[in-house]
């Protein structure tokens, strides 16, 4: 999507849509709000009209068009909902429904009046961004296995301040610039985390971080089955073992841009993804009922994958190690099974007992190996981790397990940014004693079924030694399925949704 600046009006723009936001009005507001007084004119009246008869209202997800003069250029009028809770969310949100109900409405160039979206204290570089957001994110489509052409959206927004303004300064250009390398990201990340298993096998994985890598500065390091074997990482190796497409490790490398002249980058942050690129559960096989979305199961590592992207494109002061865990997991006559004991990199032994909690035994040798290899400041990672997750937070809302109440802090108020919603909830000592195995150090899973998401946080601690540390459990959040379906923004359609991306470079931007 192509932005562009200008002063003025969004009717003085020439623009095929003249976009304006407007709130829910209330009861006492009979009179046409004044922002469209000046849409209304060129309109001979038709917006007065139809709000007079309560055609339109501002209520959240409407989307309202009218004719000027001529009939090819429109006005469009999106409401935002409540007042009381106006936010960039609904900003973003509102660009979502935008995206969906004007495709194939013949408006290729939308001007913004943001006047109308810059309500209160929301500063007008933040809610142009949050609404390219909701336009480029809300418009996605997976398309690959598709015949039919798709109908035409919006391929450029024009940023219009009002009347009298001048055009946008650099500052806020800039603002707009950053997100559309994010977004760009975002839906490169999409296209990926949506891929079959057929398709998307870790070698196939390794190979999109090293084309990835191609003119960018980031350099990726692939680990295959002889090399993980070398380095003692037998979880992912055990995970990977009952399928015909071996496991790959990979790691990639952002060396930061110095802080200051001659200087150093900040600090060393290693994002840390699980990349199952199929689960279908292992021995202890899945019911088949929707197993088919456990394609998705790689969506942390595919959010790493996006991130990286975005890291590098962006330029930011900090060092970045993105490590991603890729193997599938399949029944065979290869397979690990319940009551195997697997060595993981770091020297601790896991006792298999549900060959279905895979996840945290792929994490335990991606972890361990970020952290002593590159002694990182923090660690964050990401995983579609356990079904506890969705059924203590539902479809809207991430899991945040850690071990640092300053990174948990940094996290959240990234998150409130993005509207990437996150909660944190406790690893305690009981957790801690629930997973601990009669044979080995660490038990892959607990016989009694309470507290799934935190008991698995607790295994994963054990392998990030002192580092300040966050797990992220997405399994809710990663992609729209049959569970959540009507439940997900208007920016986030159907299937891989790249949750966690914009969240990281937003972390990641402010920590540089
Ligand atoms: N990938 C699943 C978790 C999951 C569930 C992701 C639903 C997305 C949606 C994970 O590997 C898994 O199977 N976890 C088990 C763990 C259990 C066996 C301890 C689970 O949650 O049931
Ligand atoms: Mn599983
Ligand atoms: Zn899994």
């Amino acid at each position: 999507m192509d932005a562009s600046f200008e002063g003025g009006g969004a009717l003085d723009t020439g623009a095929d849509g003249a976009l304006y936001a407007l709130v829910l009005a209330g009861e006492k507001d009979v009179k046409l709000p004044a922002v469209l007084a000046l849409a209304d004119r060129e309109t001979g009246g038709l917006l007065s009209a139809a709000w007079a008869r309560k055609e339109f209202t501002g209520k959240k997800g409407e989307v309202s068009l009218f004719p000027l003069p001529g009939g090819a250029r429109r006005i469009v009028v999106v409401g935002l909902g409540k007042a009381e809770s106006f936010s960039l969310e609904a900003v973003r949100r509102a660009g979502g429904y935008l995206a969906k109900q004007l495709k194939g409405k013949g408006i290729v160039h939308l001007a913004v009046e943001l006047p109308s979206f810059t309500r209160g204290k929301l500063d007008g570089a933040e809610a142009a961004a949050a609404l390219l957001d909701g336009l480029t994110l809300g418009a996605y489509e997976f398309r690959r296995y598709k015949a039919d052409k798709p109908a035409e959206g919006i391929s450029q927004v024009i940023f219009a301040r009002g009347k009298g303004a001048k055009a946008a300064p650099a500052s806020f250009r800039a603002l707009v610039d950053r997100e559309r390398k994010v977004l760009d990201a975002v839906l490169w990340a999409r296209d990926i985390g949506n891929l079959p298993a057929d398709v998307a096998t870790p070698e196939f994985m390794a190979q999109q971080a090293l084309e990835l890598a191609k003119g960018r500065p980031l350099k990726v390091t692939v680990l295959d089955e002889a090399r993980l074997r070398e380095l003692g990482c037998g979880g992912i190796l055990a995970v990977g073992q009952g399928s015909h497409h071996p496991p790959r490790m990979v790691l990639m490398e952002y060396a930061g841009k110095p802080a200051t002249r001659g200087g150093r980058p900040k600090a060393t942050v290693a994002i840390v993804g699980k990349g199952i690129t199929f689960d279908s559960g292992g021995i202890s096989l899945k019911p088949a009922l929707n197993m088919g979305e456990m394609k998705f199961d790689k969506s942390g590592a595919v959010a790493v994958l996006g991130t990286m992207r975005a890291v590098a494109d962006l330029g930011l002061p900090v060092r970045v190690i993105g490590v991603m865990g890729f193997a599938e997991n399949l029944p065979g006559g290869g397979s690990y099974r319940p009551g195997d004991v697997v060595r993981a990199f770091n020297g601790k032994t896991i006792e298999v007992l549900n060959t279905d909690a895979e996840g945290r035994v792929v994490l335990s040798d991606a972890l361990s190996y970020v952290t002593k290899t590159y002694s990182p400041d923090e660690v964050v990672d990401l995983a579609t981790l356990t079904g506890a997750c969705v059924v203590a937070l539902g479809v809207d809302t991430a899991g945040l397990m850690s071990t640092s109440d300053a990174l948990s802090t940094r996290l959240l108020s990234a998150s409130a940014a993005t509207g990437e919603r996150l909660w944190r909830m406790p690893i305690t000592e009981t957790h801690h004693e629930m997973v601990k195995s009669d044979i080995a150090d660490v038990k892959n899973s607990v016989e009694i079924p309470v507290a799934g998401a935190l008991t698995a946080a607790a295994f994963l601690s054990q392998f990030v030694g002192d580092t300040p540390w966050a797990h992220l459990d997405i399994a809710g959040t990663a992609y729209v399925g049959k569970t959540g379906g009507s439940f997900a923004a208007p920016y986030t359609p159907p299937g891989y949704g790249a949750f966690g991306i914009r969240l990281l470079c937003q972390y990641l931007s402010r920590r540089a």
